[in-house]
C-alpha cells in the first residue's frame, strides 16, 4: 500500500517531528498495511515517507486539522494567500495575535487561518506550536535570513500526498476505535516528562497528562486484544516501561532541537513499543 503517490514531505515544522527517526521505526512496522492510521500527526513525518494510498491523520489541534485540510482541498487558494505575508516582526505579532480577539479570528476563511498557521511556523522561534491556558499562540518572532514562507513546492507536493487520505479533528481514541486488523497505528504522543521542566506538551490547549498515558497505553492493549498493530514512541523511563508492560520495546537515540535543559541538541533516548499481529 505504499509508495503508489506523489512523495511529499512535512510542510511544518514539529516539535518532536520524526524525520531522523523514520528509517529505524520502519524496521519495526509490518509489511504489509490495509489502512494507516497516525493520531498524533504533528508533521506527520511517517506519513509522508510511507505515502500510504490509504490512510487517516488527526489530532487535537484544529489549527493543524484546518491547514492539512487546506493544504487538500485548496492548495492553490493557500499559495496565493501565503504571497501576501512577509517576513516583519511587528507584521508577525500582528498575526500572532490575530486569536486574541475571538470574533476577528472566527471571521477568517479557513484558507487564512492555514496561512496564518504556515506563516507563523515559518517565521517564530524554532517553529515551534505553543499556546497558552486561553489557547492564544504565543512563540515569540524568530530570526532568520530568508526564511520560505511560501513553499510553493512543498505545499504541492504534500497536497497531492494527502489527495486520498482522511483528515479528522479527534482525539486518538476515537481513530484507534475505528482500526480493524490489517491496520495499522503509529502513536507519537507528547512525551511523559523525563524532568518537569522537559515536559513540553503545550500543543493544544489541553495538555497531555499522566492520565492521557495512561489511557494510550491502555488503548494500545486494546489494539493488541484485537490483534491490530502498532507502534508508540515515548520517552525511555520506567514510568513507560510499566505503563507498556508487557509489550517489546528497544530503546533509540534520537537528536532533540527543544529541549528546557540547555543541551537540547544532544542526542537522547526514545522509546519504540510495537505490537506485531500475527
Ligand atoms: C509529538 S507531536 C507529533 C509529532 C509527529 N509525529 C511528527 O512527526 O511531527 C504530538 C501531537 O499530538 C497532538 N495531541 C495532543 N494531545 C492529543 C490527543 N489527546 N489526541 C490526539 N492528538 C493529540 C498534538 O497536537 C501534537 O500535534
Amino acid at each position: 500500500m505504499t509508495g503508489n503517490i506523489a512523495v511529499g514531505k512535512p510542510f511544518l515544522k514539529w516539535v518532536g517531528g520524526k524525520r531522523q527517526l523514520v528509517p529505524i521505526i520502519k524496521r519495526y512496522m509490518p509489511t504489509q498495511i490495509r489502512h494507516y492510521y497516525e493520531p498524533f500527526m504533528g508533521g506527520a513525518a511517517l506519513f509522508f515517507d510511507l505515502a500510504p494510498t490509504s490512510a487517516t491523520l488527526s489530532d487535537v489541534n484544529d489549527e493543524l486539522v484546518n491547514c492539512y485540510q487546506t493544504v487538500r482541498d485548496a492548495p492553490k487558494q493557500l499559495i496565493d494567500a501565503l504571497r501576501t505575508h512577509y517576513y516583519d516582526k511587528d507584521y508577525y505579532y500582528h498575526m500572532r495575535n490575530l486569536d486574541r480577539d475571538r470574533d476577528a479570528f472566527a471571521a477568517l476563511s479557513c484558507v487564512e487561518r492555514a496561512a496564518r498557521l504556515l506563516f507563523l511556523n515559518r517565521t517564530g522561534f524554532n517553529g515551534m506550536y505553543r499556546v497558552n491556558s486561553k489557547g492564544q499562540f504565543n512563540v515569540p518572532f524568530g530570526r532568520y535570513s530568508n526564511p520560505n514562507i511560501v513553499n510553493e513546492e512543498g505545499i504541492l507536493a504534500a497536497s497531492e500526498a494527502l489527495q486520498h487520505v482522511t483528515i479528522q479533528h479527534s482525539p486518538f481514541e476515537l481513530m484507534a476505535a475505528q482500526a480493524v486488523p490489517g491496520d495499522f497505528i503509529y502513536f507519537d504522543p507528547p512525551y511523559v516528562p523525563l524532568s518537569d521542566t522537559s515536559y513540553f506538551t503545550s500543543y493544544a490547549q489541553d495538555d497531555f497528562g499522566y492520565a492521557d498515558q495512561v489511557r494510550l497505553a491502555e488503548t494500545c492493549r486494546q489494539l493488541a486484544e484485537k490483534n491490530i498493530s502498532f507502534i508508540a514512541s515515548n520517552s525511555y523511563c520506567d514510568a513507560v516501561k510499566e505503563l507498556y508492560q508487557p509489550f517489546e520495546f528497544a530503546e533509540i537515540k534520537a537528536r532533540r532541537s527543544i529541549n528546557a535543559s540547555g543541551n537540547g541538541r544532544q542526542p537522547v533516548s526514545e522509546i519504540l513499543i510495537w505490537h506485531k499481529a500475527q
